[in-house]
């Protein structure tokens, strides 16, 4: 048993962060969101990870995004994130937002990893445990399988709000035909989507066609998550591939080959842009997926304090000029 820390949040700590009503719901989110897909597992440094939650958290960070499957091992981003809230969280709950998800590959066999009633049901308490919490603030299906019945996994997800286990819930990487039969579902039962969470940078802006503007009209919050996409929008790739980097670790999702001279090139012209603005591109990268009224949050991920606070001086210069605009667009075309 690890007995509790002497941390002391930071007093100051929500007026260093903007927060956002999450589509037509009461409930709001940082700016900022922190995400444990990478750097909280067990192959990672604990007391690194603590002190970069701490100071998410002693800067106004509020919602932790977590899933079964984060690691690797997956499972121990959420084992480490409940030994970090056990050790220096105790008497926060309540400011905070933890979310988890099931859907993905988690454990061996039929059940383990698709967006049936069974992996749910059974994932959303593997989840509880591990954690140690009483009850997810916002619980996602983690994606539409292709083959489960969007019914079947909307009515496992209105379930579980209605046995206590989650507050909110919300879909994650639905197309537009799927996303709009969950909306409804969850609307007519009363239980509404909250959030959808898509991934969203420069790079990748597949969901401008159909997804932002089919939340917002049901009523959904949208958080975008890999705003930088996993690194590649910041300096770091621009010398090559640093040793220690997502792409170099051979447990990262991101791989050496998405690196290409012609990304590094594009890269290179958004970073002169985000030196005129005064910024880093990571903070530009940040800013921009911010831009949309509709994006309520972006979830960062973050190997080092370092980064995070580096990320965070984003929030000092959010507003971009048409024409900056207008650059960037003609940059990535
Ligand atoms: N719903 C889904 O299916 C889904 C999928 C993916 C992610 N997500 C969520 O979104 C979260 C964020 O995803 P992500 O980690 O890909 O986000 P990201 O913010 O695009 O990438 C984060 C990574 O970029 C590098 N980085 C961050 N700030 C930097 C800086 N200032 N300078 C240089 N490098 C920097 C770090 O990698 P290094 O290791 O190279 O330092 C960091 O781990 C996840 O944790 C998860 O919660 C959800």
């Amino acid at each position: 048993m690890n007995s509790p820390s002497d941390y002391q949040p930071a007093s100051d700590r929500y007026d260093r962060m903007p927060y956002k009503y999450c589509g037509k719901s009461g409930l709001q989110l940082p700016l900022i969101s922190l995400g444990l897909w990478h750097n909280f597992g067990s192959v990672d440094d604990l007391k690194i990870a603590t002190d970069i939650i701490k100071y998410a958290f002693d800067h106004g960070i509020t919602h932790f995004d977590l899933a079964n499957n984060y690691g690797p091992v997956p499972g121990s981003a959420e084992i480490n994130f409940g030994k970090i809230l056990k050790e220096n969280f105790q008497g926060y709950r309540d400011e905070m937002i933890i979310s988890s998800k099931a859907g993905h590959e988690m454990w061996a066999g039929p059940y383990g990893g698709n967006s049936s009633r069974k992996n749910l049901m059974a994932s959303i308490d593997q989840s509880l445990r591990r954690t140690g919490l009483g009850y997810f603030d916002i619980f996602y299906s983690h994606r539409y399988d292709s083959v489960t019945p969007v019914e079947e996994t909307v009515q496992t997800l209105i379930d579980i709000v209605k046995q206590g286990k989650a507050l909110y819930i919300g879909i994650s990487k639905y197309p537009p035909q799927q996303a709009r039969l969950a909306y409804e579902i969850m609307a007519k039962a009363g239980v509404p989507c909250l959030i959808s969470q898509y991934r969203y940078n420069m790079f990748e802006r597949a969901i401008e066609k159909e997804n932002l503007s089919l939340a917002a009209e049901y009523g959904s919050g949208f958080i975008a998550f890999s705003p930088l996409a996993q690194g590649i929008l910041t300096d770091k790739y621009l010398n090559g591939i640093p040793e220690h980097s997502r792409a170099a670790r051979p447990h990262g999702f991101l791989q050496p080959s998405q690196i290409t001279p012609e990304k590094i090139e594009t890269v290179r012209l958004l970073n002169e842009i985000a030196c005129q603005r005064g910024q880093t591109l990571a903070q530009m990268a940040l800013a921009w997926t911010l831009r949309d009224q509709r994006i309520t949050s972006a979830i960062i991920g973050a190997s080092s304090v370092k980064q995070l606070k580096d990320n965070l001086q984003a929030l000092n210069h959010l507003a971009f000029t048409t024409k900056e605009l207008n650059d960037i667009d003609r940059i990535l075309s």
